[in-house]
């Protein structure tokens, strides 16, 4: 089974290939005038212009091969020689068939060759409260799992738990400072199994650790050591340090959820730690490490290039491995453990450099293949004042507080709406947690990967507009619709289309596989979010213009209710892509 858009496309690359020109290129494209045609081909002018030939005329002979095809109902030649092709209603009822009786796949296709690919999304820290700054990346991460498992790669989500910095020697010394850490100070165990801090603790000892330790250089040092000790393996720290890294996962685990995030890994930056010994020897016997003003590097950038990109700073003066070191060793463990096709890291743009670095260093010791490391790099979501967003109180918004707030404004919304009033309580709140997750999701996930987007919670938060809360409009309207027809006895039966509006529905689902090979090419959500947007607005006209349980014809009823199952269907399917659940009922 394949799209329309696909197989017409092939069709018209055949008819120019038999026209002696190289049609390797040849595609169809949704039409620039729906009023006209319901698919174009533009290839006769550039294919013309290679061969010398006259466009029209061109254009004229391969429409003339096209005219015995069944699917076509018109085929037509216009302006200096672009080729529009309208399709045939038995051919579009066909295909909108197919995508209804699609129950795994709502139309799209699985990739021809799966590949195994790692996507290293979220970064949440140890100790430090997730803020808006892993939003984004947690939310396209998540996106990307899902549109590449549903192409059909074996994919792992991993977290890349950063647990492994100087913030533990920060927590180490100021829990020992309140005298609570004597139990790990020795070496000697056993260690207590209870941890002797809750995630209150932490959140109130790292900010204040972090910030006397840029005040105080003695209270700082200290921390550096304890840092050290622990990186050696100091055994009564590692104990502390395994009660830090599980207080802080049980926390964030929570959070993502309340976002509908997860991870099949949560590997931290501390499992690539054993491998960093033998890989600095390795980089330095084969000389791709060089000594350089007290410290190891790796010199990343080529012959003749413009750009001056810093050296990958490889073990500090002071002898530490670094973060671009991790990632580094992170790339051969993911080697060993997954043995990757490609990894695609969804982390801020603002990060470019070290990746560039990172992975440059990694082609060059061999570690990886040119390609198969990808930086998936957001933009930001910013405030008002065009900047990375911040309260009101000028501090980062942890992601707890932004759930909270969204999930306020939904109810409000809800109540204005006057929806969810027959739910009980408890079905409210799950509805109101349902908007408020599409809501975030969608404002972030509707914009282009790399843009960034201004934080506007009143429009996110909208039934009208291009909103997640729409959406979930929608979908519920169409659920509610196949209810109501359920309860008259009424069931979808063989699709016919023949109103403009049913044939743009049926467009509109044939589209679905483009717009999902598209995003899965670019790494880009975006494509499938305007998908969505526009299915929703094609059913919607659809409903407008073609009543659906009218009393009338039996078949034109069995037929419109096969395309509506049809488009929640695969409404239902670009929204879990984007990681947005749709409620029973609102
Ligand atoms: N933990 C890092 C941060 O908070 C992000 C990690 C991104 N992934 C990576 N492989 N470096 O900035």
């Amino acid at each position: 089974m394949s799209a329309l858009r696909t197989d017409l496309g092939e069709a018209v690359a055949a008819a120019f290939a038999a026209e002696g020109v190289d049609a390797s290129t040849v595609r169809v494209t949704a039409s620039d005038r729906p009023d006209l045609a319901d698919f174009q081909s533009n290839a006769a002018l550039a294919l013309a212009k290679i061969t010398k030939a006259n466009p029209r005329e061109l254009a004229g002979r391969v429409a003339a091969r096209l005219e015995g095809d069944a699917r076509l109902a018109a085929v037509e030649v216009a302006g200096p020689g672009f080729i529009n092709l309208k399709v045939a209603d038995a051919a579009l009822a066909a295909r909108a068939a197919e995508v209804a009786g699609d129950a795994e796949r709502a139309g799209a296709e699985a990739v021809a060759g799966p590949r195994r690919v790692v996507i290293d999304f979220a970064g949440p820290n140890v100790a430090k409260p997730m803020h808006v700054g892993h939003l984004r990346s947690s939310i396209i991460g998540e996106s990307l799992k899902r549109l590449f498992r549903f192409r059909g790669d074996t994919v792992w989500g991993d977290a890349h738990f950063g647990d492994w910095g100087f913030q533990m020697g920060l927590l180490i010394t100021a829990l020992t400072e309140e005298g609570r850490a004597d139990a790990y100070l020795a070496e000697a165990g056993p260690h207590p199994s209870e941890s002797p801090v809750t995630l209150e603790d932490l959140e109130r000892l790292y900010p204040a650790a972090a910030a006397r330790a840029k005040e105080e250089p003695e209270f700082r040092d200290r921390a550096r050591k304890a840092t050290a000790a622990l990186q050696a393996g100091h055994t009564g720290y590692r104990a502390l340090w395994a009660h830090f890294v599980a207080v802080s996962r049980t926390a964030l685990e929570r959070e993502f959820s309340a976002l509908g995030v997860t991870f099949d890994l949560w590997n931290g930056e501390s499992d690539a730690d054993p491998l960093i010994p033998d890989m600095v020897a390795d980089l330095k016997a084969r000389g791709l490490a060089e000594f350089d003003q007290g410290a190891w590097i790796i010199r990343v950038t080529e012959e003749g290039e413009k750009r001056e990109l810093a050296p990958l700073l490889l073990v500090s003066s002071e002898g530490s491995a670094m973060y671009g070191t991790t990632d580094l060793a992170t790339i051969l463990q993911r080697r060993r453990e997954q043995d990757f096709d490609l990894v695609l890291y969804c982390v801020d743009a603002r990060q470019g450099d070290h990746f560039e670095q990172v992975f440059r260093a990694a082609y060059k010791a061999g570690y990886a293949v040119p390609g198969q490391l990808e930086h998936a790099a957001n933009g930001t979501m910013n405030g008002p004042d065009g900047k990375p967003f911040k309260t009101r109180a000028g501090g980062v918004l942890k992601l707890h507080d932004l759930i909270t707030m969204a999930t306020d404004k939904a109810r409000e919304r809800l109540r204005e709406a006057h929806l969810g009033e027959d739910a009980s309580a408890e079905e409210f709140e799950a509805i109101a947690h349902k908007v408020a997750v599409a809501a975030l999701k969608f404002a972030d996930l509707s914009n282009a990967r790399t843009t960034s987007y201004v934080f506007d919670l009143d429009r996110f938060t909208s039934f009208e507009g291009k909103t997640g809360p729409y959406l979930l409009y929608q979908a519920v309207r169409i659920k509610s619709l196949l209810r109501k027809a359920a309860d008259q006895g009424a069931a979808p039966g063989p699709i016919a289309v023949a109103e403009p509006a049913e044939r743009d529905l049926a467009l509109t689902l044939d589209a679905f596989e483009q717009a999902v090979d598209d995003a899965y090419a670019k790494r880009a959500p975006h494509v499938v979010a305007e998908h969505a947007y526009r299915l929703a607005q094609s059913f919607s006209k659809f409903y407008a213009a073609c009543p659906v349980l009218a009393p009338g014809h039996e078949a034109t009823r069995g037929s419109r209710l096969a395309l509506s199952a049809a488009a929640l269907r695969q409404l239902e399917t670009a929204l879990d892509l984007l990681g947005i659940d749709v409620p029973e009922r609102m």
